[in-house]
This record gives C-alpha cells, sequence and structure tokens, in this order.
C-alpha cells in the first residue's frame, strides 16, 4: 500500500458559509519535499456536491459519462475504491428507469488488462482467460452490494486551467444490485475515492492529468469535490501522514479534545469516510463525550427532548431552532489531536456535529459506533470539519 498524505485545511466560501475541506492525499509525501506536493502536475478538476448529512444521509456528484456524456448522479465514498453505475446489461435491482441507466457498448475490461487486477486482491482475482470479461462485486456496510462487469468510457472533464479532456477511465457497470437499506438511493451508482488504484483519482493521476490528491468541502447545504491539488492553497494546510497499511484513509491514534482541553480519551483510530452519513466515536468516547456536552449544558436554556427520536440524544430550546446556526452557541468545539503528528488537531466545530432535527430540537450528530459493531474503530463521516495546527506544521513538514 503506497504511502497516503493527507489532512488538509482550506476554507472556502460558499452559499455564504464557510467550511473547510476535510483531507487530501498523495502518494510520496517526503520524496523531493517542497516539489512533492506544492508543484503543479496536471491541473485539478472540481465538482459541485448535492446533500446533506441530515436528513439525506448523503453527498453525491453529478458526472458525465461516455461520447457523447451521460449524465449520472453517484454517492461520494471516500470508504471504498470501485466507482460503478447502474447498468443496463440489462439490469437485476436497478432502481432507475432503463433510459437513465448506463449502457455497455463493446467497451469491456478484459481479463489480461492491469485495470482489472487494480479493482480485485490477489486471492479473489477473477481471470480464466486473458480475453474474459472483469467482473466485480462489492458490499456496503449499510447499503447492500453492487455486482457487474467492468467497462472502460470517456469521461468529459474540465480541469482549472481550462482544458477540457475526456480521459478513458475504467468503472463499474452494475447490472445486480441488492439493497439492505430501508430507503432505495436515490442516488446511481458509487462514486469511489478510496485509497486503492481503482479510483478514478488514482487512474487521473497514473494517466498524468491531476496528482493523486482528493479533497472535498462539506456543508449543510451541499459542498464540492476536487481531485489534484490546485486548490489546496500553499499556506494554512497541514499535511498529516495517511497509514499504509489500511486501505481506509486513516492518520494514526488521536486523543479527543473538548473545548481545548485533553479529555484522556486516548488512542482512538479515526477512518475518513464521507460513505458514512453519521459520525461514530467508539462506546468508551461516546460515553465520554456525551457526559462531557451534558455537563457543559447544566443551567444553559436546552432541556432534553426525549420524544424526539430522530437521533438518538436531541435537546429542546425555548423555541424551535430554524438551523444550526441558532443552537450552535450553547456548545463547545471538539477536536482530534493526532498523537503521531506534533500539533495537528482536527476541529470539529459544533456546527460540524450537530444537527437539527425537523423538530426543530438540536441533536448530537455523532453516534455511538457500538451500538453498530464498531469497537476498535472510529469513523469521521460526512461531516464539514476543519483542521488547524497549533505551529507552522505545513511548511516544517515540506
Ligand atoms: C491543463 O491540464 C490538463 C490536465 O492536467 C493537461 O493535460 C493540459 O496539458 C493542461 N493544459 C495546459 C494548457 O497547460
Ligand atoms: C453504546 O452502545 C453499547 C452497545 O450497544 C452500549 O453497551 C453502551 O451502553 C452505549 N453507550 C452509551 C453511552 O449509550
Amino acid at each position: 500500500m503506497a504511502k497516503r498524505c493527507g489532512l488538509t485545511l482550506t476554507a472556502f466560501l460558499v452559499l455564504g458559509l464557510f467550511f473547510s475541506c476535510c483531507f487530501s492525499e498523495t502518494n510520496h509525501p517526503q520524496t523531493n519535499k517542497k516539489s512533492a506536493h506544492l508543484d503543479s502536475f496536471g491541473s485539478s478538476a472540481v465538482f459541485p456536491l448535492h446533500g446533506n448529512v441530515y436528513p439525506l444521509g448523503y453527498y453525491s456528484v453529478s458526472l458525465s459519462i461516455g461520447n457523447p456524456g451521460k449524465r449520472f448522479d453517484l454517492d461520494i465514498d471516500t470508504g471504498s475504491d470501485l466507482t460503478w453505475v447502474q447498468c443496463d446489461a440489462p439490469c437485476t435491482g436497478c432502481t432507475k428507469p432503463r433510459e437513465h441507466l448506463y449502457k455497455p457498448k463493446n467497451n469491456l475490461v478484459q481479463c489480461e488488462d492491469p485495470l482489472c487486477a487494480a479493482f480485485h486482491s490477489p486471492a479473489s482475482f477473477p481471470c480464466n482467460n486473458p480475453s474474459d470479461q472483469c467482473d466485480y462485486e462489492v458490499e456496503y456496510a449499510d447499503q447492500g452490494s453492487s455486482l457487474g462487469v467492468l467497462v472502460k468510457d470517456y469521461f468529459p472533464l474540465k480541469f482549472t486551467n481550462g482544458s477540457q479532456l475526456g480521459p478513458r477511465l475504467a468503472f463499474g457497470c452494475g447490472y445486480d444490485q441488492k439493497h439492505s437499506g430501508l430507503s432505495m438511493p436515490s442516488t446511481t451508482g458509487v462514486l469511489g475515492l478510496g485509497t486503492g488504484k481503482a479510483s478514478i483519482v488514482s487512474q487521473l493521476s497514473r494517466l498524468g492529468l491531476t496528482r493523486n490528491v482528493v479533497g472535498h468541502c462539506l456543508s449543510s447545504q451541499g459542498g464540492f469535490l476536487f481531485f489534484g491539488n490546485d486548490l489546496v492553497p500553499s499556506s494554512g494546510v497541514m499535511w498529516t501522514p495517511m497509514s499504509r497499511n489500511v486501505n481506509h484513509y486513516s492518520s494514526g491514534p488521536a486523543e479527543l479534545v473538548f473545548n481545548g482541553k485533553p479529555t484522556g480519551v486516548k488512542a482512538l483510530n479515526f477512518v475518513f469516510d464521507s460513505g458514512s452519513s453519521y459520525t461514530y466515536f467508539n462506546s468508551k468516547a461516546y460515553e465520554a463525550l456525551v457526559k462531557l456536552v451534558r455537563n457543559d449544558l447544566k443551567g444553559k436554556p436546552l432541556k432534553d427532548a426525549t420524544e424526539d427520536k430522530s437521533l438518538p440524544i436531541c435537546w429542546k430550546g425555548s423555541k424551535p431552532f430554524k438551523s444550526v446556526h441558532d443552537a450552535q452557541n450553547y456548545f463547545k468545539p471538539l477536536a482530534l489531536s493526532f498523537t503521531n503528528v506534533k500539533n495537528v488537531q482536527l476541529h470539529i466545530s459544533p456546527e460540524a456535529y450537530l444537527i437539527v432535527s425537523q423538530y426543530g430540537n438540536v441533536c448530537l450528530g455523532i453516534l455511538n459506533g457500538s451500538e453498530v459493531g464498531l469497537e476498535s474503530t472510529n469513523i469521521i463521516g460526512g461531516i464539514p470539519t476543519k483542521i488547524s495546527s497549533l505551529s507552522n506544521f505545513f511548511s516544517s513538514f515540506l
């Protein structure tokens, strides 16, 4: 597994909201010091995102595929590598009408193509005959599975330098979908932004078009996604190494910080996963967090709203809250302090960990991971977060 480097901060003013980019990654953070991150290599591509954590529970991007291009809404997921779209091959379990599905046309990836190997672990490599089609199957923790075949097609992209190109990239044509959630996904597929070689951003990087960097900016009103490092400012940004041996974006153990003070809840391993709607802390950290938040609310005009079942913990104000902005002043900021990298903290502002329910109560948007079987891993889901440092870490690292 290539060494990953990431965790960036960059602030953008969009829709009147100030919010931040969560992370990015690149393959060789320490080689050739300065040029590793800052010198442009290729350009970047930027896409607006639609969605929110609550009530929708996903962020999606509209991507054009093919020539002429046809648009597909895809869930963005930093927790998986494979990009796939519902495909008329024909299809079992597709949720969209036929005319909205992807139609393959003699563009199957063959088994002998190195991209086929990139999509599979060696053990499950399905190749008996080099000219066979390259099948894939992907299962999600919370949303069923997709089975299909790899195809290659044009991705018309507009780059930040003004060029318009249509590189041919490999992705999954999914003709057998299973859904396990209560509601049908409203997207037509998944944009896999994981750490593996199969992801679209790794493919763009191998073609020399963008650096192997992915960043996203999420707010309660959408956001945006970028590939490449053109938009990463050269100051005010921290990079931290990403773990080598896990296939998730992860920065090693962290301590929970509440209102600027270390809590003693340490050794928390976090994975950055935009495909997870919520943020999950393990039982110990969750318990500590709930206690700290509750203690801090003593004497403030917020009451438990146990009748609100939108989320496990909600509070009622003297009048219904219209947005998180009305409620955030009652709450303190959180941070994660990474143990392996001095002075780098991931800031989670109240705005990022609170959600206002349909009843106008303010709810804790961080959930008890132990209830969904997460004991040793904590997940930073699709929340707006901000990473900052106490020293000029960025320049010293580069
Ligand atoms: C713009 O960026 C693209 C993608 O990296 C690259 O292929 C192209 O050569 C660049 N164009 C110019 C004029 O630099
Ligand atoms: C978190 O979930 C676990 C497993 O269901 C449970 O035992 C524990 O009490 C929960 N913690 C809190 C603070 O709710």
